[in-house]
């Protein structure tokens, strides 16, 4: 079936199967693969997008469900092809590792920020929980998300 979609602000088209998830249809048709397939089941947050502004594991909606509505992904949050706020305070304060996990907390991360733009420490650890870094490094996260607050 054909699904129409606002990505990242510009209309895309694709040929989905029913069953298809979103992350499957932005990695693999849509040729955005910053979104990450880790899991496939919700529990570590690397396919993180926003579905009509609400944040979202991509990997548990399906194609069809995005149908007619607005994406954004990692690639689109900055805008204008800018660097996003978030992503900027990621590289400053040393906070990828190997990066697989980023661009799910550069979305969410974003996403908290847009709701609460001073959180606190417990604050941002409730937001980002759904996010795991099997790198483990956490508390640089941490000080990314209070820098970009800060900025
Ligand atoms: S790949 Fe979607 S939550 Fe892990
Ligand atoms: S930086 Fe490697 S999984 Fe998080």
């Amino acid at each position: 079936m054909r699904i129409e979609v606002t990505i990242n602000g510009e209309r895309r088209e694709a040929e989905v199967w029913a069953g298809e998830s979103l992350l499957t249809t932005l990695r693999d048709r849509l040729e955005l693969p910053g979104s990450k397939n880790a899991c496939e089941q919700g529990e570590c947050g690397s396919c993180s997008v926003l579905l009509d502004g609400e944040l979202v594991c991509s990997c548990l909606v399906l194609a069809v469900q995005a149908d007619a509505h607005e994406v954004v992904t990692v690639e689109g949050l900055g805008g204008d092809g800018a660097l996003h706020a978030v992503q900027n305070a990621f590289a400053d304060a040393g906070a990828v590792q190997c990066g697989f996990c980023t661009p799910g907390f550069v979305v969410a991360a974003a996403d908290l920020l847009r709701r609460v733009p001073s959180p606190t420490d417990d604050e941002i650890r409730e937001a980002l929980s759904g996010n795991l870094c099997r790198c483990t490094g956490y508390q640089k996260i941490l000080d990314a998300v209070h820098l970009a607050a800060a900025r």
